[in-house]
């Protein structure tokens, strides 16, 4: 019996099946020789590239077909702002940090305060277009280049945006609305029409400049659905098809079933948590794949693979030789469940301190990156 999953743009449950869903979304999956590739422009490859954090693409050795013959690409990805940041959410632009910095490449990114008043009922407008703005300093506090890196919010950049959505509008259907994302005669039309917002960003650029230029979309998996759709459509109106790489998801503090949700604290670490707050979360709630007993755990080991601590080492920890270490100490006993929360602690309070203080000085440099209309 295979497992129960489900991921969707808005629901990710239970303990999820990559190499399933690379079947099931038909994208295809990131190969030695496709990171080889990549290496060659780059030189050395990303942490989250080695480990297959980023374990699936559509038409990535297309955009590099373009990229070697002088064609180069801009990186699109976003976020939906309906809380605070957390660390889930950083996995994905950390990448894309990396690229620009790798590729020259321009970045823009969208704040969907449109999407989020749309699909959570509690929300109001006013409150996702702050929390845009709250959440794009933890975008620019990574270190996004100013002058390359575009963000904006839906609903402040209305004008530019609704002109390109109509188009993508016109070629959407309601049964394809249905069938792709599982929405129903009863969901609003705010909701099937959300989409072709989303589509946009992927051929803006080239609707300005009057040229086709590649786009890739570095985005976690769950968004995929969405850019079947842009790609299909932006097709038919005459731009390339966007390409896209995408990663999983950052396990829950709680368990390795399901992403972390914004919603409940316990489950995640805020970039705002302070390292203390952070800390105590991970002594208390973060899974320990541990034996009950000290005695136990030196005679046989814990279990790194399905350990909370470990699993968000493999995202933070950029060593290499460390992490091996850490992975050959546990799985023998050496080190202990305590222990090994405890570097993993010692890690992220130093991002965080590191992160929050980013953070801060992007208040200032806010309006610079922002681009309304
Ligand atoms: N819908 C995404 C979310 O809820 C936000 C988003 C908009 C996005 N455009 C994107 C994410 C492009 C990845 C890539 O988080």
């Amino acid at each position: 019996m295979p497992k129960e999953f489900t991921v969707t743009p808005w629901k990710v449950e239970g303990e999820v099946d990559y190499t399933r869903l690379i079947k099931e979304f038909g994208t295809e999956s990131v190969d030695d020789k496709l990171l080889n590739r990549i290496k060659k422009h780059t030189g050395e490859l990303h942490h989250m590239l080695r480990r297959k954090i980023f374990f699936s693409h559509r038409d990535l050795n297309w955009l590099l077909d373009e990229y070697e013959k002088g064609n180069k690409f801009y990186l699109y990805t976003g976020r939906g702002p309906s809380g605070n940041t957390h660390l889930g959410h950083l996995v994905p632009w950390m990448f894309t940090k990396w690229l620009q910095d790798k590729f020259g490449a321009e970045l823009w990114f969208q704040m969907t305060d449109d999407e989020k008043f749309l699909f959570n009922d509690k929300l109001e407008l006013e409150e996702t277009n702050r929390l845009a703005y709250e959440n794009a300093l933890d975008v620019i506090a990574l270190g996004f280049k100013k002058g390359k890196t575009k963000i904006f919010a839906d609903t402040d950049y209305a004008k530019t945006l609704y002109r390109q959505a109509l188009r993508v509008a016109k070629k959407l259907t309601v049964s394809t609305t249905k069938a792709v994302f599982g929405l129903s005669e009863s969901d609003s039309v705010g909701k099937h029409f959300f989409t072709t917002v989303q589509s946009v960003p992927a051929f803006l650029p080239s609707a300005l400049a009057g040229r086709n230029i590649p786009c890739l979309i570095p985005h976690a998996i769950d968004q995929d659905p969405h850019f079947r759709v842009t790609r299909d459509i932006v097709h038919k109106l005459g731009y390339y098809k966007p390409a896209a790489i995408h990663c999983v998801f950052l396990p829950a503090l709680t368990g390795p079933k399901g992403k972390m949700s914004a919603s409940i604290a316990e489950t995640a670490v805020y970039t705002t948590d302070a390292p203390e707050v952070a800390a105590k979360k991970i002594r208390k709630y973060a899974f320990s794949g541990g034996k009950d007993t000290v005695e136990e755990h030196r005679k046989h080991g814990g279990n790194p693979d399905v350990d909370v601590s470990y699993q968000w080492l493999r995202f933070f920890e950029e060593d290499d030789k460390k992490l091996e270490r850490i992975y050959n100490d546990y799985r023998s006993g050496k080190l202990l469940s305590g222990e090994l929360k405890e570097i993993l602690i010692e890690k992220l309070s130093v991002f965080l301190k590191r992160h929050q203080d980013g953070r801060e000085k992007a208040r200032k440099v806010l309006d610079s990156y922002i681009v309304k209309d």
